[in-house]
């Protein structure tokens, strides 16, 4: 299995990092596993041309989104991490998905989406200062993990793990559970 992992956080050592690193140091060496940092990436914003829709392809200037795009393309399964940003997926993550729909999502004459990467697996980590339960209560990665999820789902990957981390401006280390989730996480995305 080829696994991709697009770290949306900007802290090497951060809450989210922590959570892609244990998942990484769970995933059998047999299968090969690649991290993109978005903050390592250079891409301008999508124009919202819509041209992508029925050409398949981003008609803007060649960047790392469409080396991104190809990436995704190529592997078997995709690991999210974000943090949460007013309720949301971090913004430059969610320009680099903008810019990255035509491999995603195709759609119809009428405008229904089709999706391209069909029976892949993927999984999601994030993480928020909001402590439990407030994250909840007050939506902050329940938000974020549904932004994360529409994408994923309209593009066709089935999504096999979640792994949350609230409360991380008191602590952001990885917890027994969170230990614990990274490996079924792991397990599940490594699987044929
Ligand atoms: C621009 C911005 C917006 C944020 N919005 C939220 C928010 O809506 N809710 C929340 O609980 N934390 C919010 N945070 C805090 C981050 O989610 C939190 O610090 C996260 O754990 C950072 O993870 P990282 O260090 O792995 O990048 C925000 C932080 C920034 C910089």
């Amino acid at each position: 299995m080829k696994i991709l992992i697009l770290n949306g956080s900007a802290h090497r050592n951060g809450s989210v990092s922590k959570m892609l690193k244990e998942i990484r140091n769970n995933i059998p060496e047999s299968n090969s596993v690649e991290e993109i940092n978005v903050y390592d990436l250079h891409f301008a914003p999508c124009t919202g041309c819509m041209k992508c829709r029925s050409t398949g392809t981003c008609c803007m200037q060649h960047d790392d989104a469409h080396n991104f795009a190809e990436k995704i393309k190529d592997a078997d399964a995709l690991v999210i991490g974000s943090p949460t940003y007013w309720g949301n997926m971090n913004g430059y993550l969610k320009m680099l998905f903008d810019r990255i729909v035509p491999v995603l999502m195709g759609e119809s004459k009428k405008g229904l989406p089709i999706p391209m990467q069909k029976g892949k697996k993927a999984a999601i980590a994030i993480s928020c200062t909001t402590p439990f339960p407030f994250n909840i209560i007050a939506g902050q990665t329940t938000k974020n993990k549904r932004a994360l999820k529409e994408i994923l789902k309209y593009s066709g990957y089935k999504t096999v793990g979640t792994m949350v981390m609230p409360g991380t401006k008191m602590h952001n280390d990885i917890s027994d559970r969170l230990g614990k989730k990274a490996k079924k996480i792991a397990k599940r995305i490594s699987k044929n």
